[in-house]
């Protein structure tokens, strides 16, 4: 799959601190993976991990930060397109020490499709995605048929795909989405304990948003 002409994200102003520039020139040689059209090797990106997870649009990352301080024996292969994001989150793996979170700067759908092997993920965190809520814009909400085969395919069998939503129409739609797969099972969920409140979840709940979590095995 190419990079979709219809993107699932806007990019917001370049409001982006002196701080998260300087995070991003001095730590993407060691934490950051440049996008190119071959395969990574996820053994060398993540030599002392027994799984990797990718997460899509980690915002700004401190719920990603949470997680892998968690699970330091899990990788994460943290990917969102939002400058002052990418900054930020490399600022905080300096901080927290953390060897096991990797981070990438491009489209998912571009990520998936030439970078990442088939079957090769333990799972893939989708936090908050952008709900899309004007029906004109539906067709840019990351989850459709189109992207749930694309993760299939790259997922191992036994592996979980975890999102969570603040936006319940967007919840309905991707139940619906994903029983049209037969390559996934689950649905609506009780939240994990594991999974941290994000920042986004933060200002749905202050608008009193019901927040969903959704979690699909991979058969
Ligand atoms: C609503 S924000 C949620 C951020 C974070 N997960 C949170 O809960 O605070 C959605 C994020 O997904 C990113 N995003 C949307 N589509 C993407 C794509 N195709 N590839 C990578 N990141 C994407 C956006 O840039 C944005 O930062």
């Amino acid at each position: 799959m190419e990079s979709p002409t219809i993107k699932s994200f806007k990019l917001r102003g370049t409001r982006i601190t002196d701080a998260q520039i300087d995070a991003r020139q001095r730590l993407w040689s060691q934490f950051g993976v440049t996008y190119n059209s071959q395969l990574i090797d996820l053994k060398s990106a993540f030599p002392n991990v027994e799984k990797v997870v990718m997460e899509i649009g980690f915002g700004m990352g401190e719920a990603t930060v949470e997680i892998a301080r968690n699970f330091p024996t899990t990788g994460f292969l943290a990917n969102d397109v939002h400058q002052p994001g990418i900054g930020k989150l490399l600022s905080l793996i300096e901080e927290n020490s953390l060897g096991n979170v990797r981070v990438m700067d491009e489209d998912a759908h571009l990520i998936l499709s030439t970078m990442i092997g088939d079957h090769s993920l333990d799972g893939i965190n989708l936090f908050f995605p952008d709900p899309w809520p004007k029906t004109r814009h539906h067709k840019r909400r990351i989850i459709n048929q189109e992207f749930i085969a694309l993760a299939a395919s790259k997922l191992k069998s036994g592996a979980i795909f975890n999102i969570a939503t603040d936006w319940e129409p967007y919840a309905h739609w991707m139940v619906e989405a994903f029983a049209t797969s037969p390559e996934f099972h689950g649905g609506i969920v009780p939240r994990p304990q594991w999974r941290p409140l994000t920042r986004f979840e933060g200002q749905g709940l202050r608008k009193n948003h019901k927040v969903n979590d959704l979690s699909y095995l991979r058969k």
